[in-house]
This record gives C-alpha cells, structure tokens and sequence, in this order.
C-alpha cells in the first residue's frame, strides 16, 4: 500500500488561473493592480501587478487586460 498526496487530487480545482506562469501572478492579481493602480500601458500594468517580469509570453494577454478584453474567457485567448 503505497500513500498519496490527497491534497494533490483537488489542486487543480482550487488553484486561481495563473496568467503569468513566470512571477505566478494569478488572473485576480492583475485585475485587482487595474482596479487599484489604473495603469494605462504595459509598462505600468508590470510595474503595479508583479507580472510579465520574466520570459515576456505573458504580455499579450497583460496587452488584453490593458484594452479591457475578458482574458478568463477562452476564447479570447
Ligand atoms: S509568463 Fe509572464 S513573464 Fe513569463
């Protein structure tokens, strides 16, 4: 009888959607930097969120958020 992580069957229904693998920013994160901080470029939504800091494949969606897009909606992305 080999034992098992039970908290690993249910992770991924509780985890929030990550939109930046890289600095693990979560979907929530960046909308909550757009509601507190208004930024109004790219540059600036990094600089308030904590996103889009390593490998860059991020900021197309980050552009999405920027230009009011649903980025939670599949088909958008
Ligand atoms: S996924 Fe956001 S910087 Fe790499």
């Amino acid at each position: 009888m080999g034992s098992y992580d039970k908290t690993a069957l249910i992770a991924p229904w509780n985890e929030p959607p990550i939109l930046c693998e890289c600095m693990q920013i979560t979907e929530a994160d960046v909308q909550e930097a757009m509601m507190n901080h208004r930024p109004n470029t790219l540059k600036e939504l990094i600089q308030c969120s904590g996103a889009g800091k390593g490998c860059n494949a991020c900021h197309p969606i980050l552009r999405e958020v920027l230009a009011g897009l649903d980025v939670s909606c599949p088909s958008v992305r």
